[in-house]
């Protein structure tokens, strides 16, 4: 069944479907959504849009100096990545552990692609475990993690809500005379958001994007039995709610509108990067650009090359790569050593 025809259905049978549970599907269907459907690529020059570790290795390596900064003196260290698409990352961090003689006991991916999945694990010549729940990660909790992901919250589905005279509504997605729209129907957590986003003043027609999934993942992180490690995301998102949506659609590197079509699209939001400091404050996390976490990290060598390509290289993961969503690209990190 088309992917489509299984979002006809959902409303037929129940009148809509909620934002969130359209970008799961869409994104996750066993059979036809974008991130398990075989035989399409999806992440790289070739797939569907493409991501600073598919640009270039040099990504991975600021990350890991961001690590080695706050660890200068590992020697053993575990890796664990959110949400690993291809696996370029993980490897690359790998090796240029390797290359500095810094011993990795073990590579552990979340994710929850079963095409990723099968993808890695035919190409990669580093034993990798894969978890699906985040309590499924065990770990000597004496051990060192170091915790990474990038794009990965951004592929999170989100509830849209609308705000109008003093309340929240849910938009959802329906269908009329064959057309599809987006409806407003009552919440009752309309309260709990009030309360939630009380630091914000709300007019009407602005619109929230709120998470539960992405809350799931934070406190299940919060909740991950080692002592030290390091945690580093980076993402595209913002640091203040800009009140309007934030749902992109990807296919064949384009931008296309919702409803233009189902299939070989990836969906995404921009990340809530206040939510995400708020839930780790006491680790007191730093929020930089992305631009910045290349460029304070990537080693003098590269920064200083007169190598074209690697000029290009840098000047694509610190920006240009994103066009005018350049400074939205953040990173938010912080050290965990009790
Ligand atoms: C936009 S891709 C980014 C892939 C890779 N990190 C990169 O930068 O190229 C998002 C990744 O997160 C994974 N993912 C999304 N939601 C997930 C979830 N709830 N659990 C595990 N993995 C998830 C997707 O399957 C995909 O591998």
């Amino acid at each position: 069944m088309s992917l489509q025809t299984k979002i006809d259905t959902i409303i037929k049978s129940v009148g809509s479907i909620n934002i969130q549970d359209f970008v799961e599907l869409s994104n996750f269907d066993k059979i036809s959504g974008f991130y398990n459907k075989p035989n399409i690529e999806k992440i790289g020059k070739s797939g569907q849009f493409i991501t600073s570790p598919e640009i270039s290795s040099l990504f991975s390596i600021a990350i890991t100096n961001q690590f080695l900064k706050e660890f200068p003196e590992v020697k053993n260290v575990n890796l664990f990545e959110l949400g690993p698409g291809n696996g370029l990352l993980s490897m690359d961090i790998y090796y240029y552990l390797k290359s500095k003689n810094i011993n990795v006991n073990d590579v552990t991916l979340f994710e929850k692609s079963d095409y990723f999945i099968e993808k890695i694990s035919e190409k990669s010549e580093v034993k990798v475990n894969f978890i699906k729940n985040l309590y499924d990660y065990k770990i000597d909790n004496e051990d060192l993690v170091f915790i990474y992901s990038n794009e990965f919250f951004d592929a999170i589905g989100s509830k849209q809500f609308i705000y109008n005279n003093g309340n929240f509504n849910e938009i959802k997605i329906s269908k009329n005379n064959d057309e599809y729209l987006l409806i407003k129907d009552s919440t009752i957590i309309s309260k709990e958001l009030l309360n939630y986003y009380s630091s914000y003043k709300f007019k009407d027609n602005d619109i929230l994007e709120h998470s539960n999934l992405i809350l799931n993942i934070l406190s299940d992180i919060q909740k991950l039995e080692c002592k030290k490690y390091f945690f580093t995301t980076t993402d595209y998102g913002y640091t203040k709610l800009p009140f309007k949506s934030t749902l992109r659609l990807l296919s064949n590197h384009k931008k296309l509108n919702l409803f233009d079509k189902f299939e070989n699209v990836d969906y995404s939001f921009g990340v809530n990067f206040e939510l995400l400091n708020n839930f780790f404050l006491k680790n007191n996390p730093s929020i930089i650009y992305q631009k910045d976490l290349i460029l304070n990290n990537l080693p003098i060598e590269y920064l200083k090359s007169s190598d074209k390509n690697i000029r290009e290289m840098i000047d694509l993961i610190s920006g240009k790569k994103f066009g005018s969503m350049g400074t939205s690209f953040l990173n938010l990190s912080f050290k965990k050593n009790e």
